[in-house]
């Protein structure tokens, strides 16, 4: 498998293959790979002649040094991965200089506000981290087609905001959540937690499920109560916030209008991991 360090080798190779017909997919990660990115760049594999998938542990979108201090790096198994699931696979795992340049720091961008609520609200200059880290990636690896995973939604959003704004020559395209046995979303940050961690943060699903069978007949406003009291009955979870937003803006529901697509949002604290989750409700 092609693996490149450095950008100025990885844009020389890229160039190489590069014709007039190719396609290019990019899947960026920040490594810890499990099933959920192996479908995306299954995904991207089956679409495109070329896939390149980068493998970056971002400075600038953590805003908890805690957070990144332990955020788990694997490459070597990594690498394993990637190669049982195509020898094809172009890896691009950079070190923070190679992307930085000198001191990692977030470009400050304007999301027309999807930055502001739930993630970024709890985790302050994160989407300006992301931002920042994957458009420098675009212009690294100018791909033709990125994949994003749905769990990130407000992520995903915020991707192609700013591909509209800053009219990159990017098509993304958003995947479903991969979910384990017992549904929990697919994370990286699932490492963390214990085995009985893992087994109880099913209920995690389960209140999502309950909110979606709940909102054709209640009200935004009483589901969230409903969540609030249901999560009281199990301390382990600490809620970090639960909200129905629309789709498009991410502002939360106050009046259901039939014409719009909402979605539930949850982040929760388990032993002081987060987890995040989201259903489409309509
Ligand atoms: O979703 C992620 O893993 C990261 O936010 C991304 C898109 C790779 C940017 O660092």
């Amino acid at each position: 498998m092609p693996i490149f360090y450095g950008k100025a080798s990885l844009m020389d190779y890229l160039k190489s293959i590069k014709t007039i017909h190719s396609t290019l997919g990019f899947v960026p990660t920040m490594g810890a790979l499990h099933q959920g990115h192996l479908a995306l760049m299954q995904k991207s594999l089956a679409e495109n002649t070329n896939t390149v998938v980068s493998i970056f542990v971002n400075p600038t979108q953590f805003n908890n040094p805690e957070d990144l201090a332990k955020y788990p790096r694997t490459l070597e198994e990594d690498v394993k991965k990637l190669t049982d699931l195509d020898p094809n696979i172009i890896l691009y795992a950079p070190s923070v200089a190679d992307i930085y340049d000198g001191q990692p720091v977030s470009q400050s961008f304007d999301f027309d506000g999807l930055e502001n609520p739930m993630e970024g609200k709890f985790r302050p200059g994160h989407f300006n981290g992301v931002g920042t880290v994957v458009k420098r990636l675009f212009e690294i690896v100018e791909p033709t087609h990125a994949y994003f995973g749905e769990k990130d939604f407000q992520q995903l959003q915020i991707v192609k905001k700013m591909v509209a704004k800053n009219n990159l020559k990017v098509v993304i395209i958003s995947c479903p959540i991969y979910r384990e046995a017992n549904n929990l979303a697919m994370s990286s940050r699932n490492e963390r937690l214990s085995a009985q961690e893992r087994d109880k943060a099913a209920v995690i699903y389960q209140i999502l499920t309950s909110v979606k069978a709940k909102f054709p007949t209640n009200s935004a406003a009483k589901i969230s109560e409903w969540v609030q009291k249901f999560l009281k009955k199990n301390p382990q979870f600490t809620l970090e916030y639960f909200t129905i937003a629309d789709e498009a803006t991410l502002t939360s529901c106050n009046r259901k209008n039939k014409n719009k697509k909402y979605r539930a949002f949850i982040a929760v604290l388990v032993n002081n991991i987060r987890l995040i989750d989201t259903i489409s409700l309509n």
